[in-house]
């Protein structure tokens, strides 16, 4: 029977060579999950002994990473926003960058619920995640503000045109206590949603169909109604766009994450739109311009102006 120290090691120098460029990370996280400990202790044990089921475990995983599946499917866990999300081939896995999307919700959700006194009887503020895949954004957003106790004062839909998708995204809102509190719904952007909303969120595809096949191996195992965004990439987007001036209240607000490169073709999207919009792009932690901002103006606004 072989230690820790030794299934790291061979299988560091496999996934190496089979062309991860993670490699050691990769081990670290299968072999932990394999013997069901925390990646840490991995680390910390190489003398542990690993008993013949869990190296068997294992050594199925080393050989499905070998072919490029990602470790969060091999897992079938990816931790998002302090939460752990299961995921497999229904829905994308969620990525680090799409966070700053759900802080930037929850910044917005508090900001409209504290910046005015909200007498008794007031509406909830009505959010939809559309292209919510594994659940990750609406998911993360509500047990957020079910922390800050505003989760009874806003309504939570979210929408994909994958059913498994939605079938996945059902199973992690039971597995965070938020069922009650988010609404899924099969829909073609937000064809099949009851509008207005207050603050749409979006991350939809946004990558051209050209660089699909360019993508690192990994991503194949993702359905790629979750990739691709058509020939420039913004395909779904541009008709998310065109959907707000139907679908937002009154001063209501878009979230869409974006490709870095996509800032100005969005803003230009935005600016086509008829009435009075503003579109800001914020950078991500890298400085990278990945979140756009779409606002739509009041009617006191605007007759204010006038
Ligand atoms: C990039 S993935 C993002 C998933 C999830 N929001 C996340 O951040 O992890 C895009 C999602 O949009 C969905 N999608 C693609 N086209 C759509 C459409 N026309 N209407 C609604 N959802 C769509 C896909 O099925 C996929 O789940």
């Amino acid at each position: 029977m072989a230690t820790i120290g030794e299934l790291l090691m061979n299988g560091t120098a496999r996934l190496r060579a089979s062309g991860s460029e993670s490699a050691r990370l990769d081990t670290e996280l299968l072999l932990g999950w394999a013997i069901g400990a925390e990646r840490t202790a991995v680390i910390a044990h190489p003398e542990w002994i690993a008993g013949v089921g869990a190296a068997m475990v294992y050594e199925d995983a080393l050989v499905r990473r070998e072919a490029g599946e990602p470790v969060a499917y091999i897992r079938g866990l990816k931790e998002f926003h302090g939460l752990a999300f299961s995921v497999d081939n229904r829905a994308l896995i969620p990525r680090p960058e799409t966070e700053l999307l759900v802080s930037e919700a929850e910044r917005e959700v508090a900001r409209r619920l504290t910046s005015a006194p909200r007498p008794a009887g007031t509406p909830p503020l009505r959010i939809v995640d559309v292209g919510t895949g594994s659940g990750a954004v609406a998911i993360a957003l509500a047990a957020l503000l079910r922390k800050r106790r505003m989760l009874l004062e806003v309504t939570i839909l979210a929408v994909d045109r994958s059913a498994e998708a939605l079938s996945l995204a059902r199973e992690n809102a039971v597995a965070h206590a938020v069922a009650d509190a988010v609404t899924f719904a099969e829909s073609d952007i937000l064809s099949a949603a009851e509008a207005p909303f207050d603050l749409v969120l979006a991350n939809l595809p946004y990558i051209s169909s050209g660089e699909i096949e360019g993508l690192p191996v990994a991503a194949s195992f993702e359905p790629r109604l979750a990739l691709d965004g058509g020939p420039d990439g913004l395909a779904i987007i541009r008709r998310l766009l065109k959907a707000l001036p139907g679908a937002l209240a009154d001063g209501g607000a878009a979230q869409l994450e974006i490709g870095f490169d996509q800032g100005p073709a969005v803003q230009a999207a935005v600016a086509s739109l008829p009435g009075e919009w503003t579109c800001r792009i914020q950078p991500d932690l890298s400085g990278r311009p990945r979140l756009a901002h779409v606002e739509r103006a009041t009617i006191a606004g605007r007759s204010g102006a006038s």
